[in-house]
């Protein structure tokens, strides 16, 4: 388990109220969200029973949204879970991996403080033709009511840690070129753009970038 730090909404400052979007503090209003800092405890855990009503609770809130879940792991069907759990396990042995795929093991990140699982991630362990054209080795998403927190920053560290567990040493990873949360986040852990793809379906641009585990991990 980790200890981070999470940067959250200054609302209960002395003087300071959430204002619509903005922050009014002495009548004067802030622009920018004040940030405080407060620990919390996050970890990657394997998909088990145990997190199913966590597990249901992110689905739902995700589909109250409208917003298709990403990774494409939170469409599997969940009515047998246990099912669905062992399917990740074998998935991640490289067991029963359907063509076009390659083994990918899955994670869920659970906070410790408020018992919510926050986020999925999903790790291919290596990259085939398709992979390495557009989406790369990892693929994660945090719920809609936990973004902008810094999670998404902290997972996919754990995430290239248990990428170097893997042996994995160089890991591609891509995101559409709008989705700016997304390519500052891959740049704070390290990425290097590649080249930008269009990519077929969407007609979309997608940056393409490599993090090196070794250099990023042991320093
Ligand atoms: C992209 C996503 C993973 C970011 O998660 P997050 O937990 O909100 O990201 P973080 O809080 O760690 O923020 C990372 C950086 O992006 C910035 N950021 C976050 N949301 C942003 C937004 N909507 N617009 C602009 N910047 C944003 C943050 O400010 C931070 O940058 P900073 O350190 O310079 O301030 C999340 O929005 C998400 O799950 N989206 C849907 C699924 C998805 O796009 N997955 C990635 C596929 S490649």
């Amino acid at each position: 388990m980790l200890t981070f730090l999470k940067r959250t909404l200054a609302t209960k400052s002395e003087g300071i109220e959430l204002v619509g979007n903005h922050l009014e503090w002495q009548g004067l209003n802030l622009l920018k969200f004040a940030l405080m800092e407060e620990q919390i405890m996050l970890k990657l855990v394997k998909p088990d029973i145990k997190y199913k009503n966590q597990y249901l609770e992110m689905l739902g809130e995700w589909k109250g949204t409208g917003e298709q879940p990403q990774p494409w792991v939170l469409h599997e069907d969940y009515s047998d879970f246990n099912a669905m759990v062992q399917k990740f396990e074998n998935l991640s042995k490289g067991i029963d991996v359907p063509n076009g795929f390659v083994p990918s093991s899955t994670y869920w990140a659970y906070d410790d403080e408020s018992g919510k699982i926050v986020c999925a991630v999903n790790i291919r362990h290596y990259l085939n033709d398709m992979l390495i054209k557009v989406w790369g080795n990892i693929g994660y998403g945090i719920r809609p009511s936990e973004r902008r927190k810094g999670y998404a920053t902290i997972i996919l560290k754990l995430a290239l840690e248990c990428c170097k567990t893997l042996k994995m040493e160089r890991v591609l990873l891509g995101c559409y070129k709008e989705n700016i949360a997304s390519a500052k986040t891959i740049l704070k852990n390290g990425g290097v753009l590649e080249n930008e793809v269009i990519e077929e379906n969407s007609g979309k641009l997608v940056q393409r970038y490599w993090i090196n585990t070794k250099s990023i991990l042991d320093e």
